[in-house]
Formats: C-alpha cells, structure tokens, sequence
C-alpha cells in the first residue's frame, strides 16, 4: 500500500484515503468558481446544506462562492441502505424560509442510488424557486437514477466512505480527508 494512502493516525477501521484535504480544498475552489460564473448575471444564491453530512462541505464552499448568497439547511432521514429502494425519505428538519423565486444551490454530500437527491430536487422544485442547481461532492459509480448534478466534486468507487462530513454510524465525520472503510 501507499504510504502517503495511510497517514499517521488513520483510525484503524479506515482502509485507505481515497481523497486528500488537499484534493478536496484544490476541487471545492474549482467547484465555488463555477458557480460564480454560471451565476455572474444573479444578484443572489440561496445555498440548501444537507444535515448532517453536507455540512462540512457546505462550510467550505460557501465560502469559495464570490456571488452574495444566503444559505439554509434542511434533515433528512432515509431508512439504511437496506430499505433504499423503498424510497422512503423524510423530512426532520425543513428549510427555515420559503425558496419561492430564489436561485437555489443544492448542496449534498453524496450520491448513490440517487433516491436522495430525486426526492430532495422534487421537493424543492415542488416550492417554485427561480432556479435549482445541485451540487454533490462525491458521486459512486453505480447511481442509476436519473438526478441531475450539475456541479461535482469527484466520482469514487462503490465503497462506503468517511470524513469531510460523512459518517459510518456518527463516527469519523470530521476527518478532514475521504477514506474508505475497511472491508
Ligand atoms: P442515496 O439516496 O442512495 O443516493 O444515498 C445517499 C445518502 O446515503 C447520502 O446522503 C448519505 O447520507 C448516505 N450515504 C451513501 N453512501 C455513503 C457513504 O459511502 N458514506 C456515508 N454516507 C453515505
Ligand atoms: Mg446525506
């Protein structure tokens, strides 16, 4: 193995690191760039954070975008992977304002069925915002649902992962790199 993959410190349970801080600080300005010149003729965004694991995430690029912005956060629950294809999704904790005429950027940590974000972007839309772009860090290679992304981050393999925000039963949410757990 790398060495460089296994940092000094790595929590046992973690295999590799699969993204850097470095990796990940280098995209997010990229990604806040684009956002700014896809919005250059708005006079204001309205950033949509998902609790919990997009909030590192939504921290960092929020601070990357030039364009004036406010910025909200929404819960959600779905019921473990197991239950994905249900398409159970709910609602813990909705936005505080209406997004009615606002130019909404959906900002989520990751995607891998895709139930998540068709639900989320269907809610959204469902409340007439101006605009909806959606935003996700980090997609697995096997979403099959049809969601459009129209910033991301970095595609990664189907493994589970960590850090920057996401978590494996609450643990391991605030390393600042993305590692794959161990098998
Ligand atoms: P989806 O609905 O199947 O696309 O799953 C998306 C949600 O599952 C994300 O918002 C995460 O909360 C969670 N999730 C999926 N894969 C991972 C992972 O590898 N690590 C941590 N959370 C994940
Ligand atoms: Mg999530």
């Amino acid at each position: 193995m790398n060495k460089e993959q296994r940092p000094p410190g790595l929590p046992f349970e973690l295999e590799r690191v699969l993204i850097t801080r470095e990796q990940i600080a280098t995209r997010i300005v990229e990604l806040g760039a684009e956002i700014d010149r896809d919005h250059a003729d708005q006079e204001e965004l309205h950033l949509v954070g998902v609790l919990k694991g997009a909030f590192i995430l939504m921290a960092d690029l929020a601070r990357q975008i030039q364009t004036p912005h406010t910025v909200d956060f929404m819960a959600l629950s779905s019921y473990g992977k197991a239950a994905v294809s249900s398409g159970a999704v709910r609602i813990l904790m909705d936005l505080r304002d209406p997004i009615a005429g606002k130019h909404i950027i959906l900002v989520e940590d990751i995607i891998d069925s895709g139930q998540t974000l068709f639900y989320l972007q269907e809610t959204l839309r469902s409340r007439h915002p101006a605009s909806l772009k959606t935003c996700v860090l980090l997609e697995k290679t096997r979403s099959q649902l049809d969601v459009k992304i129209d910033y991301l981050g970095f595609t990664i393999p189907d493994v589970w992962v960590v850090g920057y925000g996401l978590d494996l039963g609450e643990r391991f949410r605030t390393l600042p790199y993305i590692a794959e757990i161990k098998p």
